[in-house]
This record gives structure tokens, sequence and C-alpha cells, in this order.
């Protein structure tokens, strides 16, 4: 059901690419959605060139034939379309529940705009509930560690942090660094928090994505809704 709830908003977003324009493509399932509606209109005669935001999302866009590039050759982009783990009605974002949060804000940043497609399960009041991923480089990771704990108990946050595995080892991200997930529960204060988080030496980025998203569509049992940034 979910699955059919993700295809829907990601076909939503397709019909909103129009010849000529530079896409950033997001990671995950519903992105993967995207990437497919995408691949059937450029098959139809869409012409557009695409920034991957992960290695996974570059194979499956390569293997359906649209057209790739890096950041490095076109650093300026006019749309992204990617997924999120979580929105609130200002779309503020958790992302990264899939690892790619670095080389997704890197690439949402670069887009005059972002759009975020989602089944409604992912619409919260106040984020947190998802586990926030922090990538941090694993030179010092410990203390890395002891110090973000240290900013969650200052903050009167939860000091829930748990390194991500896969298997047996550390999950490694395509920028070869670890991810702690924060176990945060309610983030009232997203933006002091991540203000804070990237101040601290060893992390990298973190998964909390304000200011970036221009539109959600999100498909739920009655549609697909269009968000816009609540007016503050
Ligand atoms: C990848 O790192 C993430 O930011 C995904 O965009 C996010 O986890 C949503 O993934 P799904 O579409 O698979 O739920």
């Amino acid at each position: 059901m979910s699955d059919n709830l993700k295809q829907q908003a990601a076909e939503r977003a397709a019909e909103d690419v129009t010849s000529g324009m530079r896409l950033g493509i997001g990671t995950g399932s519903t992105a993967e959605f995207f990437v497919h509606a995408l691949a059937k209109r450029v098959a139809d005669g869409l012409d557009v060139i695409g920034v991957p935001t992960s290695e996974r999302t570059a194979e499956l866009a390569a293997s359906l034939g649209i057209k790739l590039t890096t950041l490095e050759e076109l650093p300026e982009l006019d749309l992204t379309v990617d997924g999120a783990d979580e929105l609130d009605a200002n779309l503020a974002l958790i992302k990264g529940g899939g690892g790619a949060l670095l080389r997704e804000k890197i690439v949402a940043a670069a887009s005059g705009k972002m759009i975020v497609i989602a089944d409604g399960t992912k619409n919260v009041d106040t984020l947190g509930q998802f586990p926030l991923p922090i990538e941090v480089v694993p030179f010092g990771q410990e203390a890395t560690r002891r110090a973000i704990l240290s900013l969650f108990k200052e903050m009167g946050l939860p000091q829930d942090l748990q390194l991500r595995m896969a298997g047996e080892h550390p999950f490694v991200t395509d920028g070869g660094h670890h991810i702690f997930d924060a176990h945060l529960l309610k983030i009232e204060e997203p933006e002091t928090l991540a203000q804070a988080l990237v101040k601290l030496p060893g992390v990298v980025e973190h998964g909390l994505f304000l200011n970036l998203a221009s539109k959600a569509y999100v498909a739920g049992e009655d549609g697909v809704k269009t968000i816009t940034p609540a007016s503050i």
C-alpha cells in the first residue's frame, strides 16, 4: 500500500519536470519510483540531465537511460526531487534513513527548488520520532559521540545515540563516513540543534533539512496533497 502511495507522489513530481531542466535525483525507495517515472518521460523524448545523490541512484538512473553528470560539471541545478523520513507542516525534514544525507543536502542546496515526495505516514507535527542521522568522520568518532551527547544534555534532549551498523561493521556512507542515529523523540528547536551540530568537530552533516524544500507531494488514501511551507 505504502509503495503505491510512494509511486503516486513520485509520478506527480515527475509531471513537474520540463525539457531542459537540470535535476537533482534523490535516494531511497520513493526516489526510485521517481527515477522510473522520469525514465518513462525520457523515453518519450523529455530532455533532462541529472545529478544523482548516491551511487545507488546513479546506477539505477543510468540503467534506465537517464543522462547523468556531476555537480563539478553542473554546479547549479533547477530542481531536486527526493524522499524524506519525516516532514512537518513547514517542510522541515529529517532525511538520511538511507544514509545518503550528505550528498542529498549538497545537491538540494545547489538546486533552485526542492520537491519532497512521500506517503502520508511521513507527515508529523514535530520532527524527531524518526532517529536523526548524524554523519561523522570515523577518526575520533568516540570523542565526537561524547561531544554530541553533551550537546543533547545541554539542550535537554534524550541522550540516545546509536552507531549505524551494516551487519558486524559500521555502515559506511558514499563519502566514507559513519552515521550515528539519534533517537530524540521531539525536536522542538530544529534550527538551534542544526546550527549546534555542525559546529562540532567530526560532524560532517546531519539529517535536518531546513528551509530547503519548496514543495511536497504527499500521497494518502484521498489522493496526492501539495504542501508548501506555512508562511511564518
Ligand atoms: C536517503 O538517505 C533518505 O534521505 C531518503 O530520502 C529517505 O530515507 C526516504 O526514504 P524512503 O523513500 O525509502 O522512505
